[in-house]
């Protein structure tokens, strides 16, 4: 069956980009001028997906009218004869099915995943966290041909280095498929760096089969109290295998200021509007400043 919705967890509370989410969904933070989680839409869309799900909370009402029709708006732009963000307005609307479901408590992310179950159903589907922002679909891609090709669960894998993996779920391996994909055996959410099994970890792009809900829902609450995936992803290897993309390049977690700081930057440079003059101006920036001691 082809992969076709994508689940979004958008209930946290984004205390780590206090105070811009105090009344604000994290969600809807710009990187320049497009809020994070379009990315991630932009993303499911380039990979194929058509539907996409929030998993949301309370005060996340700014996503769903983002990905709506907005005819206040579009009648002022159209009267004004802005016809170029007319259309750039509109197409947000269209560019996927776009559903919602309230987690009325946080109780982690296989907590927040498992209120997917009712608009899944039967299906494969991808789960991306808004966090982690990837610079395109390549790994997204990845993961649905490896799903086509194994009919397995599939997630998307780094080498992080150091003591910084036990922020991590991470995986063990044992070697690689024919073509090219990470064969788990194991699998620890934010495990200690002295007894990491390895130096891979979890980024946010899960695509799964059903058989996740089942797990979920016999998953007793882990780390931090709560419902891990990482742990009902466990229970799911004892059944069935999971396979791992792994990737170097191009991901940005946003709810991290300096990488969020980093995206901005790196992204302004990519786009042709702003990406020349931009360019020019960090370069006499940096030169007209002292190196710091
Ligand atoms: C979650 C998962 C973790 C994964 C990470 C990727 O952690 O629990 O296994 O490696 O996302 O960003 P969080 O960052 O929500 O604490």
């Amino acid at each position: 069956m082809p992969v076709r919705k994508a689940v979004i967890p958008a209930a946290g509370l984004g205390t780590r980009f206090l105070p811009a989410t105090k009344a604000q969904a994290k969600e809807m933070i710009p990187i320049i001028d497009k809020p994070a989680v379009q990315y991630i839409v932009e993303e499911a869309v380039e990979a194929g997906l058509t539907d996409v799900l929030f998993i949301s909370g309370r005060s996340k009402r700014a996503i769903e009218d983002h990905f709506d029709r907005s005819p206040e708006l579009e009648a002022s732009l159209s009267a004004s004869g802005k016809t170029a963000q007319l259309a750039e307005v509109i197409a947000i609307a269209e560019l996927a099915y776009v559903h919602s479901v309230r987690q009325p408590e946080a109780r982690g992310l296989g907590h927040a995943i498992s209120f997917a179950e009712r608009h899944v159903g039967n299906e494969p589907f991808v789960v991306m966290l808004g966090d982690d922002l990837m610079l395109d679909a390549t790994v997204l891609k990845q993961m649905v041909a490896a799903h086509e090709v194994h009919g397995c669960s599939v997630v998307a894998l780094k080498r992080i280095p150091g003591p910084s993996i036990s922020a991590y779920g991470c995986v063990a391996i044992n070697g690689y498929t024919d073509d090219g994909f990470a064969k788990i055996t194991e699998l620890v959410e934010k495990p200690p760096f002295a007894s990491a099994p390895s130096d891979l970890a979890i980024m946010g792009r899960y695509l799964f089969t059903p058989s996740i809900f089942a797990k979920i829902a016999a998953t007793p609450p882990g780390r931090g109290n709560e419902i891990q995936i990482t742990d009902a992803m466990t229970l799911l290897l004892a059944d069935e295998p999971i396979l791992g993309v792994v990737f170097d390049e191009g991901r940005y977690d946003v709810g991290n200021k300096p990488d969020f700081l980093r995206a901005t930057v790196e992204f302004a440079l990519m786009r042709d509007d702003l990406g020349p003059d931009f360019e020019l101006y960090l370069r006499d920036l940096l030169a007209s400043r002292p190196p710091r001691s």
